[in-house]
């Protein structure tokens, strides 16, 4: 894989609500990224948060906001007034190639990066229209919805395809990424993985956090 550093994002799926904040403090030394899961209830079946809550966030990692959501064009303006410094849409739910590029293109003059995510079910040569022109490709390794899944291996060999045709690129993965899974997903050429359930249910969220990093 490219020698790119590998980014850990948790998620705040897994946190605990009641205390996001304290939630967030405890893993902001160890961690590069927060990932913030916004679901519509429609995309997925499962709501979570908008971005009032992103907009509450005090912290110095860089928000990234996954956006499992119908209609992502509509959300962007709104998560960039919150803070976020990245934002992903899925290719699953804008599929003309104009509406990709140009959600893109108002991420990027927001002053984020842009990525795109794909489901497990869906092929890498979904995305050959944007893939040069994203900052970011999400390879989800669980069907999108709810933490705490099983780790699809499935989608490795998506990854390495990925890593191979586009050496420098940033590839992240997200789903039932931990100590176990970490590894098989950097090795696959993943240098950017969000892990909620393994970092947040761990006693000692730091070494949870290093255990994801491999050999740097
Ligand atoms: C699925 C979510 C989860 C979450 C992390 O829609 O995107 O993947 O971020 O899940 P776990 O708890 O498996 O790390």
């Amino acid at each position: 894989m490219s020698d790119l550093k590998v980014i850990i994002a948790p998620s705040i799926l897994a946190a605990d609500f009641n205390n996001l904040q304290e939630e967030i403090k405890s893993i902001e030394p160890f961690a590069d990224w927060i990932q913030i899961d916004v679901m519509d209830g429609h995309f997925v079946d499962n709501l979570s948060f908008g971005a009032p809550v992103v907009d509450d966030i005090d912290t110095s990692l860089k928000i990234d906001v996954h956006l499992m959501v119908e209609n992502p064009a509509n959300r962007v303006e709104e998560f960039l007034k919150a803070g976020a410094k990245h934002i992903t849409f899925h290719a699953e739910a804008v599929k003309k190639s104009d509406q990709r590029k140009a959600l893109i293109e108002a991420i990027k003059s927001g002053g984020a990066t842009a990525g795109i995510a794909i489901n497990p079910e869906t092929e890498l040569s979904e995305v050959d229209d944007v893939i040069d022109q994203v900052d970011l490709l999400l390879v989800m390794s669980v069907h999108p919805g709810f933490g705490g899944q099983a780790f699809i291996d499935d989608v490795l060999d998506k990854v390495r395809q990925a890593r191979a045709a586009h050496p420098d690129l940033m590839i992240q993965m997200d789903g039932g990424v931990d100590d176990k899974t970490a590894p098989k997903c950097i090795e696959a050429g993943a240098n950017n993985l969000v892990s909620g359930s393994f970092i947040f249910g761990a006693n000692n969220r730091e070494s949870a956090i290093a255990s994801l990093r491999g050999s740097e």
